[in-house]
């Protein structure tokens, strides 16, 4: 596992909303990309940023945004966050309504394209997507709200996942109850690439703590 490159994509939901810009700066350094959580408050029962907003944080961000779109209307906003400059796209399963034709447009405005799952929903159903993705995002909470408790129940899904991939160069990302105590489940279950909210955020020294975590992850 260690030919594996580590991402560590701090999730800034858990970050002070009203100052994004200084809470993107205490770890844009250390972090391979920006995770931004968008929800509508409709696909989930929360709702976050809207795409003007995602554009501001987008453009003032030094480090790539890996837009996480936890919404309804996802085939067209996708394209609409690919457009804005996004770094990485990623679309739930679930909210897709033409998958294939999404994540080839993501693509052709130069952003990375990802799809999602929920925890209650199969994975080997968008394996076929394999060649128009550049990485699978296996949820490990509910989506919605950040500081919630970690899944283990989902790793086996990780395995099954990581095992599809095979030799292709597609990231595997775990999203939701990332720390210290619970990334290494991840890593052994085979992800490589880490979204981490509360863990990071509440802790004293947010750069810090993404260091630790990527060592911690590297370890294995
Ligand atoms: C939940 C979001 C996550 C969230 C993770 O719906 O997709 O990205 O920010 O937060 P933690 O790491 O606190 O579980
Ligand atoms: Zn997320």
């Amino acid at each position: 596992m260690s030919d594996q490159h580590i991402r560590i994509t701090p999730s800034i939901l858990s970050a002070d909303r009203e100052d994004i810009v200084s809470e993107i700066a205490k770890i844009a350094k250390v972090s391979d990309l920006i995770h931004l959580d968008i929800m509508d408050n409709r696909f989930v029962p929360n709702q976050t940023w809207d795409l003007a907003q995602a554009q501001e944080i987008i453009t003032a961000s030094p480090t790539p945004i890996d837009a996480h779109l936890m919404v309804e209307d996802v085939d067209r906003l996708a394209i609409e966050y690919a457009m804005a400059g996004a770094g990485s796209v990623t679309i739930h399963a679930e909210a897709a309504l033409d998958i294939g034709k999404t994540l080839r447009g993501i693509r052709s405005h130069g952003a990375r394209s990802a799809i999602a799952v929920k925890p209650g929903t199969p994975i080997e159903g968008y394996f076929e997507f394999s060649d128009l993705v550049d990485m699978f995002l296996i949820m490990t909470v509910e989506p919605g709200f950040g500081g919630q408790k970690f899944m283990a129940e989902m790793m086996e899904k990780v395995r099954l996942t990581r095992k599809a991939i095979g030799d292709r160069p597609i990231w595997l990302q775990v999203d939701g109850g990332i720390s210290i105590d619970t990334i290494a489940i991840a890593r052994e279950a085979g992800a490589d690439t880490f979204v981490a909210g509360s863990a990071v955020f509440n802790s004293p020294e947010p750069a810090a703590m993404v260091e630790k975590l990527r060592q911690r992850a590297s370890a294995l």
